[in-house]
């Protein structure tokens, strides 16, 4: 299995709560993204964990190609929109 999973090819929009505690899922596989459920267990990665000072509006990466993690940087533009029926293009 190629990971880290291309989750989806567009951001989530999330309300994030300043000074909670969050895990961003790295491996793509959890099924609460942009969010870890655990998923990752038996692979190399492990959830990034962040929080925010202040509560704000974030587009979180689901493509997990981003350079700016958990942070979308654009970077899912590279990506076909079917990665099931297109190869990634890293
Ligand atoms: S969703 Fe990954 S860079 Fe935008």
């Amino acid at each position: 299995m190629d990971l880290p999973r291309v989750a989806a090819t567009c951001p989530a929009k999330i309300e994030l709560e300043g000074g909670k505690n969050y895990a961003y899922c790295t491996c793509g596989l959890s099924a609460k993204q942009p969010f870890c459920d655990g998923a990752h267990k038996g692979t190399e990665f492990r959830p990034t964990l962040f929080t925010v000072p202040e509560g704000k509006t974030a587009y979180l990466c689901q493509c997990k190609k981003t350079g700016n993690a958990p942070y979308c940087d654009g970077s899912h533009k590279q990506i076909p929109q079917n990665p099931q029926v297109a190869p990634e293009i890293a």
